[in-house]
């Protein structure tokens, strides 16, 4: 509604069409008044699903968070399925939202629901997870985190602890959902870091699709596998967490037989950590639903916005765990 009163405002012609009545399109595809005067904004947001409890946590932010800023909020749970997400887009699309915002399930496959969005006037802001898309005019910006950053800060510690080993480090790693960008970018960036020295070796990698089901279903099968395993690398916490019941099923300590790295950085995450049964937690934070919102005004009202809005991260030892767990808000 915001932007059909500004666009309205721009060809000076608010005052004949308010108490219309009626939502039509005007000419060039641009939405047209509904007519009442209503400045509030209505925001399209397409979640993933509710995978993990970071995504529980970022589903939380962004309805507070819409609240809070005198936003409508449509919100649709695509359980972490592709076409669901598509659906959800054109929904918004045939409802004339203001903004559509929304975190992809995969990287790929976006462009033609992202150009109807685009010739609807509609503009997309991407949060959390990328698009692969190479138009980059098809979104205003993207909001979340570097997921690159976020293996590679995995893959340091891992090096610095192993750094006097001399032996094979053998390395299972849970990869989250196929396609994703934080599956993509976590292996890359992990990857990168201890494939500087052969003695790491990642003997195992398979999807557990970031939930806790499936990472202890992955990780029951990885122990059967494969006698030897020194180090999980879980690209969540509900993975890291399922593994620790399939590693406590197999008659193993986690933490200790096999060291266990995860990222996210969750209360229960965060409590494994405290009693030693996770390693080392790189943090991703899901709470974006401020930001989003702030973005979502400022883009509504025609002011420049970052192409990339990067989400700032920090690491978790055992002992910082201890200390942050009280405070925690997720
Ligand atoms: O896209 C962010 C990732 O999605 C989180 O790390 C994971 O827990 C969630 O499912």
């Amino acid at each position: 509604m915001f932007k059909k009163i500004m666009a309205l405002v721009a060809v000076g012609v608010l005052a004949t069409a308010c108490g219309s009545g009626g939502d039509t399109t005007a000419e060039g595809g641009a939405p047209a008044a509904s007519g009442g005067g209503d400045s509030t904004i209505t925001m399209g947001f397409a979640q993933v699903g509710a995978e993990s409890g970071w995504r529980t946590a970022n589903t939380k932010s962004v309805q507070e968070s819409a609240k809070a800023a005198g936003i409508d909020l449509k919100f649709s749970d695509a359980q972490q399925k592709q076409e669901n997400q598509i659906k959800a887009i054109r929904s918004y699309i045939q409802q004339k939202v203001d903004v559509i915002a929304f975190s992809p399930v995969v990287e790929s496959g976006w462009d033609t629901v992202l150009q109807e969005a685009k010739a609807a006037n509609i503009p997309v802001i991407l949060t959390d997870r990328a698009v692969d898309s190479a138009d980059t005019t098809l979104y205003k910006t993207f909001l979340g985190s570097d997921f690159v950053e976020e293996g590679k800060k995995a893959g340091q510690w891992l090096v610095e602890q192993y750094a006097s080993e001399t032996g094979d480090v053998n390395i299972v790693e849970l990869q989250g959902t196929t396609g994703s960008a934080p599956a993509n970018d976590r292996k890359a960036g992990f990857g990168e870091v201890i494939g500087a020295d052969p003695k790491f070796k990642v003997i195992a990698s398979q999807s557990g699709d970031f939930t806790r089901a499936k990472g202890k279903e992955v990780m029951d099968a990885f122990l059967k596998a494969n006698p030897d395993i020194d180090v999980l690398y879980a690209h969540n916490d509900d993975m890291g967490l399922g593994a620790i019941e399939a590693i406590e099923g197999a008659g193993k300590v986690p933490g200790k037989d096999i060291k266990i790295i995860t990222v996210d950085a969750v209360k229960d995450g965060m409590q494994a950590l405290a009693d030693g049964k996770i390693n080392y937690i790189v943090e991703c934070s899901p709470l974006l639903g401020p930001q989003l919102m702030d973005l979502a005004k400022k883009v509504l009202a025609g002011e420049t916005v970052p192409t990339r809005v990067v989400t700032e991260e920090t690491t978790f030892t055992q002992e910082q765990a201890k200390q942050a767990l009280p405070s925690r808000q997720y």
